[in-house]
């Protein structure tokens, strides 16, 4: 944080799915041009909580603000509007729709059509294999292929943050690295992420500052260059500790 405002601020946030507690009072702050990573094991909230600040499930308690502005429990459209991009896990393409068709969609909410369509072709020009691929049905395209699909399709809403969950999964280190490389290069572009990865050593090497999620609470936080190493860390993401 840069002692500004955070542009997203989660507080004491509480989600149940039944019996079920995912999260058990987590708050975490996202400051303006950050790079934020949440990562933590299997099962351990962290799809919670972007689907829940994204607005597809309500809070049992505790807040989102995101720009100043309480919007915990919105829809997923008004998330949008607002300017929050998310992109879930699992790379959901419309696979029977064309590549350009996806990208178009992304751009749905936006009312400066012309600046949208520049827009659009500026990520065709910056992934060639979208160019390329423009006609084709997304289902076509490899996992790593899809994965930028979707990130474009997030960024064509022209979000002030991006949130992204697990980006790296199941795809070859080589697509990872171009995955995070693009992340970075958004990042200097002013745009703020949340990214949400298993994949531990990629979050901690890409991002600012880094949040261990286990069983539904924050076990540790802190600059990802100094959780890298620290004595607690793997306490805290293998749930060692209370
Ligand atoms: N729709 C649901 N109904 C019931 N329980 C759910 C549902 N979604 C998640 N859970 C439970 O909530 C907890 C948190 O799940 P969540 O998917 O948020 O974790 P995660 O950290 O994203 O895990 P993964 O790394 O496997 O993606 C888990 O115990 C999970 O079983
Ligand atoms: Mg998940």
């Amino acid at each position: 944080m840069n002692g500004r405002a955070p542009l997203l601020s989660v507080r004491d946030l509480v989600v149940r799915y039944g019996a079920i507690t995912a999260l058990d009072g987590v708050s975490l702050e996202v400051g303006e041009g950050e790079i934020v990573a949440i990562i933590g094991p299997n099962g351990a909230g962290k799809s919670t909580l972007l689907s829940t600040v994204a607005g597809l499930r309500r809070p049992d308690a505790g807040g989102i603000s995101f720009a100043g502005t309480p919007i915990a429990g919105g829809a997923l459209e008004g998330t949008v509007r607002r300017g929050i991009a998310y992109v879930p896990e699992g790379r959901h393409v419309f696979a029977g729709l064309t590549v350009l068709e996806n990208l178009e969609l992304g751009a749905t909410v936006r009312r400066d059509r012309a600046e949208a369509r520049a827009h659009l072709e500026s990520f065709l020009d910056a992934f060639p294999i979208l160019r390329e691929r423009a006609g084709e049905a997304a289902g076509r395209l490899s996992g790593g292929e899809q994965q930028m699909l979707v990130i474009a399709r997030g960024l064509l809403s022209k979000p002030r943050l991006l949130m992204l969950d697990e980006p790296s999964l199941g795809l070859a280190p080589k697509i990872v690295d171009q995955v995070y490389e693009l992340v970075t290069s958004l990042r200097r572009d002013g745009l703020t992420v949340l990214v949400v990865e298993q994949n531990a050593g990629r979050a901690l090497a890409a991002a600012d500052r880094t949040y261990v999620l286990n069983a539904g609470r924050v076990r540790l936080q802190g600059r990802s260059a100094e959780l890298t190493g620290a004595p607690d860390f793997d306490a805290a993401y293998f749930g060692l500790k209370d």
